[in-house]
């Protein structure tokens, strides 16, 4: 399964990706919305192919940058992309111009904790104020909504009594890379 994937920053999710092979799916294209940064590196020390389309190489038009990620993605073969850690919202010139899936992987135990300003450490921080025992990481399809398609996968993860937002942080995204690969290969062995 050609596999694209859509980033924005540390690209620790991609780079889980690309360390780990999974079964049956061959990473073929990254995308960044921003120059300069980690995730392009890894994508470049993997050797697979990378591209950086910002908003503003769009004259600020969201639209005709997302129709351009979506042509790209189809240009490139891809039937499968992933947004790991990519940080804008898809307008409906993406969905129009790739027909193929498109999932997200998401922090948490979702529709908890997901949707507007639940991002990075924010995500962590409400669940440390709510009390709960459990969080979490979820895989989804990816809706025109917000963190609103329906879920693939998901994986639980304790909270801990003594857990500030970043020791919680880097035990979920441990465990976000871990369900990452095994549900891509389910993804490739089920289609
Ligand atoms: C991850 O926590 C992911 O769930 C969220 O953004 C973060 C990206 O991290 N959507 P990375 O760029 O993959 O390291």
């Amino acid at each position: 399964m050609r596999l694209g994937i859509l980033v924005s920053g540390r690209g620790s999710n991609l780079e889980a990706i690309l360390r780990a092979r999974p079964a049956g799916i061959e990473p073929v294209l990254v995308i960044s919305n921003r120059p300069g940064v980690r995730a392009l590196d890894v994508a470049a020390q993997h050797g697979v192919p990378a591209r950086v389309l910002r908003r503003a190489d769009f004259g600020g038009d969201a639209s005709a940058r997302d129709a351009a990620i979506g042509g790209a993605l189809t240009d490139a073969g891809v039937e499968l992309t992933i947004l790991a850690g990519y940080d804008q919202l898809l307008v409906p010139s993406y969905f129009e111009a790739f027909g193929g899936r498109t999932i997200n992987i998401h922090p948490s135990l979702l529709p908890s904790y997901g949707g507007a300003g639940m991002l990075g450490l924010a995500v962590h921080r409400a669940v440390l104020e709510s009390g709960d025992r459990e969080t979490g990481a979820t895989v989804h399809e990816v809706a025109a909504e917000l963190d609103a398609g329906p879920v693939l996968s998901q994986i639980r993860v304790a909270v801990r009594p003594d857990d500030d937002a970043e020791t919680l942080a880097a035990r979920v995204l441990e465990a976000e890379h871990a369900l990452l690969v095994a549900t891509l290969e389910q993804l490739a062995a089920s289609r």
